[in-house]
Parts: C-alpha cells; structure tokens; sequence
C-alpha cells in the first residue's frame, strides 16, 4: 500500500525575518468561550508562547519580541495582574533551569521598577546568565509602553545635552535608539496582531517604522505554528522599499 504524506512545508529559509514581534492578544476572549475564568486563558497564552518560541528557535529566527503586559494593563483586576506575574514568575524560573542548555537569551523591555522584587530579581539572575548566549533571543515587554520609552530616551539624551556631553544637533537615530529598551535589538521585520483587533496599541512604536504586519482574527492562544508559517510566508512575498524605489 502506498502511502502519501504531505511534507509539512517549513518556510523557506531565504528572506526569512530576523525579528518578530507580537501583540499577545485575545486571552481573555479565549477563556470567556470556555466558561473559563479569564487568568485560565493567560495560562493557555504562556503556554502558547513557549512553544511558539520553541518554534521560532528551531526555525532560525534570531528575535522574538511580545508584549506582555503594557504599562496600561494596570487597570485590570488585582486577580488578573496577579495571575499574569505568577505566570511570568513560573516562565522565568524554568527557563532559568533550560537557558543554560538551549542558549536562549532572554531580555525584558519595560520599566520594571514597579513589577514585584522576587519577578526583578529573576530577571536579573536571566540577564546575567544569559548575557553571552547566541541563540534566539526573547524579548519579553513586560510594563512597557512605546511613548513611554521614547519618552524616557528623550529625557536621557536631554539629560545628556544639559551635562555638555553631545550638542543638540550632533543627536542622530542611533544616539537615541541606544537609549531605547530595544538598544542593540534590530527593528522588527514582522509583527503579527492575533484577536481581530487592527491596531498597534503602543506596542514598538519607534522600532516598527518599517515593519510588516499581520493581522488575524485567530486568538492568541489557538494561534498555532502553522499559523505563524502562513504569517511568514505572506511575510516573504512583500515588497519591502524602506521608502525607497524598486530597481
Ligand atoms: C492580552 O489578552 C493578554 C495580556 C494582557 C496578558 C498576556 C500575558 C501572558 C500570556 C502571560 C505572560 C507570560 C509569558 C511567559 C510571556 P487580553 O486579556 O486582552 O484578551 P482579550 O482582549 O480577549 O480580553
């Protein structure tokens, strides 16, 4: 008996982006269709993400960025908020166990300062074990609003011009970038939305000048590795000008 498979067709490695971000969205509406509570759907969504990385390291992608909590998601419940650092407290802790093993380096983007001490503390401990580590590197945005790390980088440069240490008019785009939470990061090629929603919700707000979207009504934790494979693909057959023309 002849028996065809259909081989699971992997996008192609050319063209592939260096850097994705995304918009983790729809948890809630995940649970709320299960008669869950809503911190059941937050579960599903960090489960999701583990292996959505695991799937993004195998493939070769070298950054992946997602917006966890923003500097907005204050306004939730106690309950919820503390579900999401519980659930952030767990991540952190096992991947501290897998770092080591996987080379995955892993950085958090945000004002941390207001997150609880024992969250600050692993972050500390991944920074520094992971700092040489050159496999993909995950970015967690954690507290973190785009206007509010330009604003922070503004008052850095400014801060900068008072002490004499460069002149206004010597402030170019890499002088402010390195001030970013993203210093060092390349601007994200790809960002995916899941959930429907059709907006960027202050999410990389300088890094995605250029970036390429793409939205789907999918919610974030049905959001399977197929699924990002499609996203890829309509990646690769965009004509990417940087403001630029075609030859
Ligand atoms: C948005 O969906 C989701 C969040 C605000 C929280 C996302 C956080 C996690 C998945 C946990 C983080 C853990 C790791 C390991 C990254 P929503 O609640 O706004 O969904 P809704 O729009 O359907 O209500």
């Amino acid at each position: 008996m002849l028996f065809l498979f259909k081989k699971k067709s992997k996008p192609k490695n050319s063209d592939l982006p260096v850097h994705i971000g995304i918009i983790l969205d729809g948890n809630g509406r995940w649970a709320k269709r299960r008669g869950l509570p809503r911190t059941a759907g937050h579960s599903a969504g960090a489960e999701n993400f583990r292996t959505i990385a695991n799937y993004c390291r195998d493939i070769g992608i070298k950054y992946l960025t997602v917006y966890a909590f923003s500097t907005e998601n204050w306004k939730r419940s106690e309950e919820e908020i503390y579900a999401i650092w519980e659930l952030l407290r767990k991540y952190l802790k096992e991947s501290i166990q897998k770092m080591v093993r996987d080379r995955v380096k892993i950085s958090i983007m945000g004002d941390i300062g207001a997150i609880p001490e024992d969250i600050q503390e692993l972050i500390d401990e991944t920074d520094r074990l992971s700092e040489t580590f050159e496999g993909i590197q995950l970015n967690i945005c954690l507290n973190y609003g785009g206007r509010d790390e330009i604003l922070k980088a503004a008052k850095e440069v400014a801060a900068d011009c008072l002490a004499g240490k460069i002149q206004p008019e010597e402030i170019t785009d890499d002088y402010f970038e390195a001030k970013l939470y993203s210093a060092g990061v390349p601007d994200p090629d790809l960002i995916i939305r899941p959930s429907g929603e059709l907006r960027i919700s202050n999410f990389l707000l300088w890094q995605s000048a250029y970036s390429e979207f793409y939205f789907t009504k999918t919610l974030w934790p049905d959001f399977s590795t197929k699924e990002l494979d499609s996203a890829i693909a309509d990646y690769q057959k965009r004509d990417r000008r940087f403001g630029g023309v075609k030859d």
